[in-house]
């Protein structure tokens, strides 16, 4: 019996909580662009369990048109407050949906009308008129949609779980800068862990 990185990732991340670490919510989504372009944003960090890395992305974006003509996507975490990174590779599953209405039920006011906005006007990271125009778009979903409760989640907003078959963990080792480096492999049920050169 191994030991599992995802309870692992867990534990660290309740202790970098703990210290209030700046980045606990956080993750790096990396995907592949045009031509191969490599390409790498923050998103929002939700559930990390059995069934994954959770995250909120919207279909309506450039992110997941790579997603979806690649095949795929990988995360990268760094909790500088526990001295932790993690990479994460796998496959992108849908979260449960009751995790969906969840999440989405945490979302302010704001963010939901964002989300509406790729739907009723334009597309996430689309150029704009100006600031002005996407402002005023968003108050006429306010006028819409007046508070947080009254907004239903759009058809384009996509929970899904980055599930691991491969985790690399680095856990700093500032006093000798000779960083402790494991690589776990999900082989069925258990997985299989490698040292490798930091
Ligand atoms: C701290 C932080 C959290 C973010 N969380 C999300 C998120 O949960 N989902 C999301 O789609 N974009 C999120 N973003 C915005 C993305 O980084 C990115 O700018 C946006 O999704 C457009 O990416 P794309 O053009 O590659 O699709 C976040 C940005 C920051 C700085």
């Amino acid at each position: 019996m191994t030991p599992d990185p995802i309870a692992e990732v867990v534990a660290a991340r309740e202790e970098a909580r703990r210290r209030k670490d700046a980045h606990v919510d956080v993750c790096f989504l990396a995907t592949v662009g045009a031509q191969g372009r490599p390409e790498a944003r923050p998103v929002s960090l939700r559930d990390i369990d059995a069934g994954g890395f959770g995250m909120l992305l919207n279909a309506r974006s450039p992110k997941w048109r790579q997603i979806e003509r690649s095949g795929q996507c990988s995360l990268t975490i760094l909790w500088s407050s526990v001295e932790r990174q993690y990479r994460v590779y796998g496959a992108l599953r849908p979260m449960h949906p009751d995790r969906l209405r969840f999440w989405w039920a945490r979302k302010v006011l704001g963010s939901r009308l964002l989300e509406h906005y790729y739907e009723a006007y334009t597309s996430q990271s689309e150029p704009l008129a100006s600031r002005a125009a996407f402002l005023d778009g968003i108050a006429e979903l306010g006028r819409r949609y007046p508070d947080a409760t009254s907004v239903p989640a759009p058809e384009g907003l996509r929970g899904v779980c980055l599930w691991p078959t491969e985790i690399d963990v680095w856990h700093a080792s500032p006093a000798d800068r000779l960083h402790d480096r494991r690589r776990f492999t999900r082989r069925g049920e258990d997985w299989t862990i490698e040292t490798l050169v930091p």
